[in-house]
């Protein structure tokens, strides 16, 4: 028999970020024909070039086959979303003071859609949005459309992670599409047909609440260990071991489990704030969410207090910090949590010296090199002479230290493992103070 084939899209995606950019080149690697439009024409000129504007692992190469077949960048929004018939909306939806989503972009681009549909399109959000951002969406385009082109909306949240966001894209959990039509269900259905993952059929507004539901109950689970890791210091506990027996429990299960400094990049903070947000207006004070929160906010200022309860006196102590990505495998600084462990520190008057693997580049710009900060080129500069080495970011780098030979150059052998990554005993047995979070 004949094998059914499956229809390849004309796909325009809205947005060249993380989200953006990744799906563009797994669509195009799929076989659909992709624009992948934004506003940055520097961006979109290197892109073209084949550079990519942040560090993901084989997304360049992703790219560059995409460049050389059916992978298109552009800063013509216009011509785009003519062209197209699908178009993916995954721009930035940053923080705004109060905590809620400003989807100034979202709507700026339902706009250029409404003026411009020329034909039948399938709008889709795949940004993380509040609950009924797909409405307004709609709305948008139904006041402000040119003529009667018919259209639909749709939500497709994206669960991918920084630093496995390939592997995502093509290995997905669970694909959640929210439509409201058939016609819209079958088109995503036909975009994702390649794909062996099971899709979730929904409306838009449960669609949209996924998303904010699973990374705020993410973002739970490790506020919850930390809050379990302060309990276990208490009382002479392992939380390592305690998280392990945990999460063989398959109701409970073992990922997102590790203790540590806290959760941060540039989605989590965001999210937990703008589900807290859009509850509260919709009529609910998810005061478990503001708990989740204020767990992870104390997490930075519970580790430096362990460090001086060692140290004593912080001020004029030399301390390497190893790991300021939010997480390892990008060079993400956005909200991480390093950020305010190095405030703290810089606060009590320590010297720094910093050293990360990817981000480099983009610490320089974050903090100015001062009296009290320098910057290390790498972890055994960095431990040079200092009074504690800190582990902020379990970069796969930092296991295969020659701790014998850093100690050798330190001040002082303490090593405070905001991770828990290291081998607590092995550590100890090489003659280090060890700290770690929770036990
Ligand atoms: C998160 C979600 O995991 C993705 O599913 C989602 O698509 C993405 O947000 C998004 O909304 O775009 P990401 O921000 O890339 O992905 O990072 P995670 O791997 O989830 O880690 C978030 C933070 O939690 C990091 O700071 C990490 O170090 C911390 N973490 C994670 C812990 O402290 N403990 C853990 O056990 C796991």
């Amino acid at each position: 028999m004949k094998s059914k084939t499956i229809k390849k899209y004309k796909i325009c995606v809205v947005g060249a970020g993380h989200v953006g950019l990744v799906a563009a080149a797994c669509f195009a690697k799929l076989k659909h024909e992709v624009i992948c439009v934004d506003t940055d024409k520097q961006r979109i000129n290197n892109l073209n070039s084949g550079k990519i504007p942040f560090y993901e692992p084989d997304l360049q190469l992703l790219v560059a086959k995409g460049v050389k077949k059916n992978l298109l960048f552009s800063i013509n929004l216009p011509e785009a979303v003519k062209k197209s018939e699908v178009i993916f909306i995954a721009v930035g939806t940053p923080p705004l003071p109060d905590g809620s989503a400003d989807l100034t972009a979202i709507g700026n681009v339902a706009l250029v859609i409404a003026k411009n549909i020329n034909s039948y399109k399938l709008v889709v959000g795949k940004s993380t949005v509040p609950v009924w951002t797909g409405k307004k969406i709609k709305e948008t385009i139904y006041r402000y459309r040119k003529g009667k082109n018919n259209f639909d909306v749709a939500s497709n949240p994206e669960f991918l992670r920084e630093g496995k966001a390939i592997y995502d894209f093509f290995y997905p959990d669970r694909i959640v599409i929210g439509v409201e039509s058939p016609r819209a269900e079958k088109i995503l259905k036909e975009i994702y047909h390649s794909l062996k993952s099971k899709i979730v059929v929904t409306d838009i507004n449960t669609a949209e609440l996924i998303k904010h539901a699973s990374n705020s109950f993410l973002a739970a689970k490790i506020s919850f260990i930390n809050a379990v890791s302060r309990v276990c210091d208490l009382a002479g506990a392992d939380v390592e071991k305690l998280s392990l027996a945990m999460g063989m429990d398959k109701r409970i299960g073992k990922d997102f489990l590790n203790a540590g400094i806290g959760w941060g990049g540039f989605c989590f903070p965001k999210d937990v704030e703008a589900f807290t947000y859009i509850s509260k207006k919709l009529g609910y004070d998810f005061k478990l969410l503001k708990e989740i929160k204020n767990i992870n906010e104390q997490q930075g200022q519970y580790f430096v207090d362990k460090i001086k309860e060692h140290l004593w006196i912080l001020k004029a102590k030399k301390i390497a910090i190893l790991g300021l990505s939010f997480k390892p495998d990008t060079d993400d600084l956005r909200f991480a949590p390093s950020i305010g462990i190095i405030e703290l520190l810089v606060n009590e008057g320590a010297n720094l010296s910093l050293y990360d693997p990817q981000a480099m580049a983009e610490a320089k710009q974050l903090f100015k090199e001062s009296s009290q900060i320098v910057f290390a080129s790498d972890v055994y500069q960095a431990a040079k002479e200092s009074d504690c080495v800190c582990f902020l970011t379990e970069w796969d780098e930092f296991k295969t230290i020659d701790f014998r030979k850093m100690k050798k150059t330190m001040n002082y052998p303490l090593i405070a493992d905001g991770r828990n990554m290291l081998d607590k005993q092995k550590i100890t047995k090489l003659g280090f103070e060890y700290i770690g979070i929770g036990r």
